[in-house]
């Protein structure tokens, strides 16, 4: 209970102190100061100073007072008083670390857990941010998992086709020791887990099921959404619709291609170019996609989008996150969560490339919570994504990140960003996360637990890696381009 591990010395602040170190310590380390006061402080070592690890400099972080919260010390603390090593009571107590829950892994360092609320990260959403390879996708899977577990409904949006691994238990050897040092059980999630496709069971073998638009009667501000028209342009397609209307009761894209290509206006070519294409992905069905398909109790719908052109990917984020919206609104499905990987692609800051996606995606963020639409945001250029969809987000969880403006733009965003904080994140180690999360009284180090199923991360990485590529004999390079050239989905629009 009270490991000595120094004694105050020099320098004692109103926020810092430094003391002289007798015992074990390293940086990030929580330590306790007894004060005649305030009773026991908790504190943590900001920097070993000495080269012979003789001094440390640590920071004040407060004491618990009567209704619960942290606060500052009423006075400084004197010189030559005893610093001990935080013990695991005291420092769940003091950072409000509550056992149960959604459990993200431990903190850093120490054997203590810690637990995320699941009406937190569905009613007032969460991000993950940080470079890639920094574990973004890997630490998303385990909240997953921990969803899942708890019977919370998820829809994935999943550019790469790294989720659906979800399926498969963990092969990874030092993962599994870890996890039973955790005394957690690797485990795969196949019967909770359906995969979806936009394109087809050639393209993308291992989904279940097919992921379809509704094509019929499409009106004209649909197709608006789809693509930019002129003035013009909207007149014509209003005619032809009109026309198709006052005959037919159900009309397809093919009824309206054949109307336009039939009008006498010079506007209509480039129409009949921007409605083939959207044709020939195959999107569009008589038999779409039923929002209550996809949202279940206790199911992950993944939308598999690898392959898939950019342009195509914010028009089905767009229409799931418009169904998921009213569909929630209607209660005519279960509060979930919505998974979005690649978040700078589907609502992406002003003056970054717009997307057809930003608005519902910006309205989900501040009105979500009110129809238990929780947001999962992940993405590894905070800079590009709408910061007004960050600043939404109550937990956020930041990895490694390096680049300067990614940096400025968490500043700028997050209010709890320090500079001390803007330092530790370029330097955290894999699989270490800066959680910030309403119910804890501040940011702490958190080492993401291991996942228990596969992490498709791995693979992607794999498939993608030109180096690899490169290394194959030319033969069998010549096959994996192929087919992923086989993997687009047929281009659409804007060219
Ligand atoms: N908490 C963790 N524990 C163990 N390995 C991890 C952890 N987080 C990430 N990794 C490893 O790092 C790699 C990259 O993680 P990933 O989540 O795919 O990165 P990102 O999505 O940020 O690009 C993974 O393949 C995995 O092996
Ligand atoms: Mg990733």
């Amino acid at each position: 209970m009270y490991k000595l591990v120094g004694t105050i010395s020099g320098e004692v602040g109103l926020h810092e102190f430094d003391f002289v170190v007798t015992g074990d310590v390293r940086r990030n380390e929580y330590i306790k100061i007894w004060s005649e006061l305030d009773g026991w402080i908790l504190g943590r070592v900001l920097s070993i100073v000495d080269a012979d690890k003789k001094v440390a400099t640590a920071e004040i972080l407060g004491y618990k007072d009567d209704r619960g919260f942290l606060k500052q010390p009423k006075s400084t603390l004197a010189r030559d008083v005893k610093v001990f090593k935080a013990d695991q009571t005291f420092i769940m107590d003091s950072l409000g670390l509550k056992s149960g829950g959604i459990h993200l892994g431990t903190l850093e360092g120490r054997n203590i857990p810690v637990y995320l609320r699941k009406e937190e990260l569905i009613q007032k959403h969460c991000s993950i941010l940080a470079k890639t390879g920094s574990g973004k996708s890997y630490t998303s899977g385990v909240l997953i998992e921990e969803l899942l577990e708890k019977n919370v409904p998820l829809l994935i949006i999943d550019p790469h086709g790294e989720y659906l691994s979800l399926k498969y238990e963990n092969r990874n050897d030092d993962e599994r020791k870890q996890l039973e040092k955790l005394d957690i059980a690797p485990k795969g999630y196949a019967s909770k887990v359906v995969i979806y496709t936009p394109a087809n069971f050639s393209i993308n073998p291992e989904a279940d099921k097919l992921f379809r638009i509704d094509g019929i009667n499409l009106s004209v501000s649909e197709l608006y959404d789809l693509f930019p028209l002129s003035d013009a342009q909207l007149g014509v397609l209003y005619q032809c619709i009109n026309d198709i209307k006052a005959k037919k009761e159900f009309y397809t894209i093919e009824d309206i291609i054949k109307k336009v290509t039939e009008s006498k206006s010079s506007a209509k070519w480039r129409m009949v170019h921007f409605l083939e294409r959207i044709r020939e992905t195959g999107i569009l069905s008589d038999s779409p996609t039923r929002i209550e398909d996809l949202v279940k109790v206790g199911q992950a719908a993944i939308v598999d989008m690898k392959g898939a052109d950019p342009k195509l990917q914010q028009l089905i984020v767009y229409r799931i996150c418009k169904e998921v919206f009213e569909g929630r609104k209607m209660d005519k499905i279960p509060p979930l969560m919505l998974v979005v990987e690649e978040a700078h692609n589907f609502c992406p800051e002003r003056g970054f490339e717009k997307a057809v996606s930003s608005n519902i995606m910006r309205t989900i963020a501040s009105e979500g919570r009110k129809f238990g639409l929780g947001m999962l945001v992940i993405s590894q250029r905070p800079a590009r994504v709408d910061k007004n969809v960050i600043s939404q987000c109550n937990t956020q969880i930041i990895l490694r990140v390096t680049n300067a403006n990614d940096i400025r733009a968490l500043s700028r965003g997050l209010e709890f960003m320090s500079s001390e904080m803007e330092e530790e994140i370029k330097r955290v180690p894999l699989g270490v996360a800066l959680l910030s999360s309403p119910s804890i009284e501040m940011p702490i180090l958190v080492d993401v637990r291991p996942r228990r199923s596969e992490h498709g991360g791995r693979a992607v990485e794999m498939v993608t890696s030109e180096k690899i590529k490169a290394e194959l004999p030319g033969e069998e390079r010549n096959a994996v381009e192929k087919a992923e050239k086989k993997s687009m989905l047929s281009r659409l629009l804007f060219e």
